[in-house]
């Protein structure tokens, strides 16, 4: 190899986001995990069945960024497991996951609701802080005080034609 090849870098692709299928629930599961007080061990143990609301990125057939979107009844969607790998935080993937999960809801015209405890984030992709009213009964109570998260809430916005 020549020192010409040797400058030549692959162009920089920016990593896809992909829906999730069920071979990815092993790796998920073990990524959310990693993340617990932060990610809520009610969204690991919900996975069995709302893993097919997640999208991920994937590094060696192993998912180092993941978030949701789960329905609630009112129509609006809650982002639950919104998670990058702690050796890949900082990198842009956390934008990327939330930028494909807020760019759905405006598709589908639908408001996004999350809790969380990092408001800042949230806050940067248009969440205002808001009431837990939309939280189901089991999840309105003391564990979501002691968890000091914060209920927020996104406005969809309109898609260009
Ligand atoms: C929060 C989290 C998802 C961010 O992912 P990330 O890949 O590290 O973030 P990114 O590199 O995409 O950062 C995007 C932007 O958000 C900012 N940001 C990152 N973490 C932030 C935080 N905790 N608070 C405020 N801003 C933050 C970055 O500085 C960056 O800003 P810029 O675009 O102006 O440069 C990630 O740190 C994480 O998984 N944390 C642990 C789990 C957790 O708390 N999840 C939320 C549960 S609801």
């Amino acid at each position: 190899m020549n020192g010409a090849t040797q400058r030549r870098r692959a162009p920089s692709v920016p990593p896809a986001v992909v829906l999730a299928d069920s071979a990815d629930l092993p790796g998920l599961s073990q990524l959310l995990s990693g993340a617990i007080p932060r990610c809520s061990p009610l969204t690991v143990s919900d996975l069995p069945w709302s893993w097919p609301g997640y999208v991920l990125v994937r590094s060696d057939d192993r998912p180092v960024a993941a978030g949701s979107l789960q329905p609630n009844p009112d129509l609006s969607y809650e982002v639950r497991g919104l998670v990058v790998d702690e050796t890949a935080q900082g990198q842009g993937l956390g934008r990327r996951v939330m930028d494909h999960l807020v760019a759905t809801a405006d598709r589908r015209g639908a408001d996004l609701v999350c809790v969380t405890r990092v408001p800042q984030f949230f806050a940067r992709f248009g969440f205002m802080e808001t009431t837990p009213d939309w939280l189901p009964p089991q999840r309105r109570g003391p564990d979501f005080d002691r968890a000091e998260r914060v209920a927020m809430r996104r406005a969809p916005r309109g898609v260009a034609a």
